[in-house]
């Protein structure tokens, strides 16, 4: 299994403008969701600079913030502790999670699992079917073979995964591909609730580069 590597936040500033400092659209869904399914154990997976755990905190939820990279985890505090919010925070790999069996009513995995291999993926989703309980939720990303990266001629490390080769915050972190018919395979075990794939255009260079992911909302059994 390849090593895991997180993100190197300390070349991202503390900008609010920043995407990673504003919630996904997504997630005002998954607050409204959880909120009205009595979720309230919540472990925001990969939590980045927090502002997933933020909006969640702020609307009452019981907040744990888990990620490997202890820049994440320290941001996310001090934006926290600037809002008087109080979680919870561990510092981690996602392929052995911290927390007893059953510890969570909903998980949000934005854009984190697919860090990884695909001997590693397969731990993972073990992981998440463990810590969460019976009837709880689990929304993540995963990146799709439609993706432009995955036509880049980047290090390949198995069928499914090549490492990031641009500059920048995630410069060779493993990226972990799926197609549909993967994807639903490896949430055999759970309720697949919803899957879709998203597009997003991003400027890059000289060309817009098309960033396809896969969206599942889970439900363990
Ligand atoms: C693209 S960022 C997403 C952050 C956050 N979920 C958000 O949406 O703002 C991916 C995050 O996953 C974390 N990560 C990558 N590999 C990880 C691992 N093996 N265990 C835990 N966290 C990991 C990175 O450090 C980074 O903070």
């Amino acid at each position: 299994m390849i090593k895991s590597q997180g993100w190197d936040w300390k070349i991202v500033k503390d900008d609010f403008k920043c995407v990673w400092k504003n919630p996904s659209m997504e997630s005002f869904y998954l607050l409204n969701r959880w909120k009205s399914l009595d979720k309230n154990d919540f472990l925001d997976l990969g939590c980045g600079l927090g502002r997933h755990s933020i909006l969640l905190g702020r609307n009452g939820f019981n907040v744990s913030c888990f990620d490997i990279s202890e820049e994440a985890i320290n941001r996310t505090k001090e934006w926290a502790e600037s809002e008087d919010l109080v979680f919870d925070y561990k510092q981690g790999d996602m392929l052995n999670l911290p927390y007893e069996d059953n510890s969570f009513d909903c998980i949000l995995c934005m854009n984190v699992i697919s860090h990884t291999d695909t001997e590693g993926m397969k731990k993972v989703i073990g992981e998440l079917y463990r810590v969460l309980r019976k009837d709880g939720e689990c929304y993540l990303t995963l990146g799709s073979k439609d993706t432009w990266g995955y036509k880049e001629n980047w290090p390949m490390v198995d069928e499914n995964t090549k490492l990031m080769m641009v500059e920048g915050p995630e410069y060779k972190v493993p990226h972990f591909y799926v197609d549909y018919e993967l994807a639903k395979e490896l949430f055999f075990d759970f309720e697949i609730v919803d899957i879709h794939q998203v597009v997003n255009y991003y400027p890059h260079e000289d060309k817009v580069n098309e960033s396809y992911h896969y969206h599942l909302l889970i439900k363990k059994r």
